[in-house]
């Protein structure tokens, strides 16, 4: 088989599969996480990309939160289930098993598919669905299931926007087209992954199944901080949320990453 890591099309996401399959067994318990914006302030994720809290501040402008999307005064909630709503299943809320995020409307989603893969993909498992519930660009970056219950609802804001570049009043396109604001086209993903980097398969490096691949340090990945989930391949495989050290939020340096894994 012929993969070749540096093909330069390659370097984000991956793929997805029809119909949401709910309960993927180690994921079936949603675990809240327990804390709030004063226990979680050394989290290295406040101040990222991903902490909508405080993100006006940040920027420097007024028309974000409040106006883009609802402010629920609590960073984690955008993709944790709140700590109030400990034990519950989003699931049966139309939610991402174990996470805060609805499903997205998957069977819209074109998958990553080659001869050459060894193990295909059918479902995309909820940690990566989680990324592309805001990712894929179809749902409003603060389309959470449970709100915190700290949160007002009047104060909920007047519009719900997208990842998308789209000029319109549902998309953070309406200023991050360049001009008003950076363009944000590419991180939005998109439905169709078929030009994305495979996701939610078994790592073919296990137990030398492939040659092509490298057998991972541990069975939760390799040493480098490259990271297996059960085994499979998924965006925070590749990515930490939790740890924007890195540019892109990258586990490994661009030149090493795809060959922690490929071997050629
Ligand atoms: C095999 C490793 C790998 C996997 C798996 C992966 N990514 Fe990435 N991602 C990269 C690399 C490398 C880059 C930077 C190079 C590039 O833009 O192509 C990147 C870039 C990105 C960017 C930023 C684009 C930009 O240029 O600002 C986003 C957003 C992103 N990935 C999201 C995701 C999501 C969501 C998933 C899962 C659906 C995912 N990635 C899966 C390796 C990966
Ligand atoms: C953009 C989505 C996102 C946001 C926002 C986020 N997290 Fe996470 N968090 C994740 C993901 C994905 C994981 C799983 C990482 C793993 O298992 O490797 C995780 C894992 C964790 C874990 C480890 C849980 C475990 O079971 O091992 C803790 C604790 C945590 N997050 C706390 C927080 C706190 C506190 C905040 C807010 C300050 C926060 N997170 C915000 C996505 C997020
Ligand atoms: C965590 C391990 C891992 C990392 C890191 C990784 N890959 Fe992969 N890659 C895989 C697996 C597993 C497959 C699917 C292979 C299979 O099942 O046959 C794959 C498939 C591919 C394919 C498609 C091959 C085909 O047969 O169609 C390309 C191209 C690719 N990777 C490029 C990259 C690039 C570029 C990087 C670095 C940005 C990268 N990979 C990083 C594990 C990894
Ligand atoms: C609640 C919505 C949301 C979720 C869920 C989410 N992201 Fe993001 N992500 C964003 C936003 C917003 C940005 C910043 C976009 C921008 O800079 O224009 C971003 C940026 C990124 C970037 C680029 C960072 C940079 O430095 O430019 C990567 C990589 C990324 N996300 C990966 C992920 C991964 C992996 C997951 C799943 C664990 C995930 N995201 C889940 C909203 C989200
Ligand atoms: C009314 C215009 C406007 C809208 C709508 C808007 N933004 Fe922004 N945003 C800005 C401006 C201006 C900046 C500062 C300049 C820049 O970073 O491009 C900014 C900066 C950012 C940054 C960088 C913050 C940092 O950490 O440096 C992120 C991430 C971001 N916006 C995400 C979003 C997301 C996600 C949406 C949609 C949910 C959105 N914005 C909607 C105007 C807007």
């Amino acid at each position: 088989m012929s993969h070749r890591p540096n093909k330069p099309a390659f370097g984000l996401r991956l793929m997805f599969t029809a119909l949401g399959t709910f309960a993927i067994a180690s994921y079936a318990v949603a675990a809240a996480i327990v804390g709030d914006p004063v226990l979680g302030a050394s989290d290295p994720i406040l101040g990222s990309k991903h902490d909508f809290t405080g993100l006006n501040a940040r920027a420097g402008v007024v028309a974000m939160s409040g106006v883009a999307f609802s402010d629920y005064g609590y960073s984690c909630v955008y993709c944790h289930i709140p700590p109030e709503e400990a034990g519950v299943e989003p699931a049966s809320f139309g939610g991402i098993d174990g996470w805060n995020r609805y499903v997205p409307a998957l069977s819209n989603y074109d998958l990553y598919d080659s001869p050459s893969l060894d193990n295909k993909t059918k479902t995309p498992n909820p940690i990566s669905m989680l990324c592309l519930s805001c990712h894929d660009g179809t749902m409003a970056v603060d389309m959470v299931v449970f709100k915190p219950v700290t949160f007002d609802p009047t104060q909920d804001s007047a519009m719900h926007m997208k990842i998308n570049p789209n000029d319109n009043i549902e998309s953070c396109g309406k200023c991050h087209n360049g001009q008003v604001a950076h363009d944000i086209t590419v991180k939005m993903l998109g439905t169709d992954l078929r030009n994305d980097h495979p996701i939610s398969m078994q790592y073919a490096g296990l137990s030398f199944k492939d040659v092509d691949f490298r057998p991972p340090d541990t069975p939760n990945g390799f040493n480098n901080g490259v990271k297996l989930y059960n085994g499979n391949v998924e965006c925070m495989t590749c990515h930490n949320v939790h740890d924007p050290s890195r540019k892109l939020l990258l586990r490994a340096d661009a030149e090493v990453l795809c060959f922690t894994c490929h071997t050629k």
